[in-house]
């Protein structure tokens, strides 16, 4: 997020614009805590991972009286148009936002999920999938040395898009995701027939929203009813493999964002910028064929994002 902040400070001043920072997102939003930037503020940050002017979920946002007294802190300023980077749920607040008051509003999608549509990939993403895959790739070492099967969980709420594509990327034997129905008895198939074929460890990685076949999986859990634990009792008690857990967690949020990140992020700010300034509002700037594009919020917000089942075709032959 912050070099898409970068982005957006640094293209507006560029554009003989004025540019203010919102902390803590909708909740600084409503309560008017703005802080005027220069260039020089967002020296230093794109490197860095978070977002330096913080974020928070704010649930007054969700309500019109919410929005009307940030609508009313924004005016005071002298601001006009809001640039909104984030998820689903940001999305739909800066929906709202243009549609009541006088605002106008660009999202810019970021989210380790990429659940949103009308863009091929969100800010966060590629940096959280390279994140995964390493860890894979460590805890490999230990599963081939102890001759173990390894369940690891990675983030992404509803949407298997992360699990997906660092399951492929970093060679896991099974994938697992929300989007499609897992049956457990195939997943320990898996475990044994690669055993006898002398594969002497067995990396699953699941998502955190997956729900499954023949077993107990449960949909709606807490963060200690991990899936994952589920699974990984289940295969040890099949297969008899020595089985151990990994939840991912928070550590996929953060680091340094790879270049790809930073690329995206630096192309998507500049755009919102432009949009913006070209008197566009209730739209969205998404990536699509490495061209910035723009879609309606209400399209990104309605649609959901289809998992690429060429992709998961693909990494059931390859793994
Ligand atoms: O939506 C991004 C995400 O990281 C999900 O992948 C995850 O389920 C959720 O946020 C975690 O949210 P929190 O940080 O509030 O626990």
């Amino acid at each position: 997020m912050n070099a898409a902040v970068r982005a957006v400070v640094r293209k507006a001043i560029h554009e003989g614009a004025e540019v203010y920072g919102v902390k803590r997102g909708y909740a600084g939003l409503i309560e008017g805590d703005f802080i005027k930037l220069d260039r020089g503020s967002v020296s230093d940050i794109i490197s860095r991972g978070g977002t330096f002017l913080r974020s928070a979920r704010c649930d007054e946002f969700r309500t019109q009286a919410g929005r009307e007294k940030a609508a009313k802190k924004l005016k005071e300023k002298g601001i006009k148009g809001l640039v909104v980077i984030g998820g689903d749920g940001s999305f739909m607040g800066a929906k709202l936002l243009s549609e009541e008051t006088e605002i106008n509003t660009i999202g810019v999608p970021g989210t380790i999920d990429n659940d949103i549509a009308c863009t091929d990939d969100s800010i966060g993403y590629d940096t959280a999938v390279n994140t995964i895959i390493d860890a894979i790739g460590k805890i490999r070492d230990t599963a081939s040395s102890h001759e173990r099967a390894f369940v690891i969980e990675a983030m992404g709420r509803r949407a298997g898009f992360l699990t997906l594509a660092s399951g492929l990327a970093g060679g896991a034997e099974s994938i697992l995701i929300p989007e499609i129905k897992c049956d457990i008895d195939e997943v320990c198939q898996k475990v044994q027939e690669d055993y006898e074929l002398g594969k002497i460890h067995s990396i699953i990685v699941v998502a955190e929203g997956v729900e499954a076949i023949g077993s107990e999986f449960k949909t709606n859990r807490s963060q200690d009813e991990s899936n994952a634990f589920i699974l990984g009792k289940e295969i040890n008690k099949r297969t008899g493999f020595e089985t151990r857990v990994s939840i991912l967690g928070h550590m996929q949020r953060g680091g340094s964002p790879t270049a790809r990140d930073r690329l995206l992020a630096s192309r998507l700010g500049a755009g919102a910028v432009d949009y913006l300034l070209a008197g566009e509002t209730n739209k969205m700037v998404g990536l699509i064929h490495d061209n910035v594009e723009i879609a309606s919020i209400a399209k990104a917000v309605e649609s959901d994002k289809e998992i690429n089942m060429d992709i998961y075709e693909l990494a059931n032959i390859l793994n």
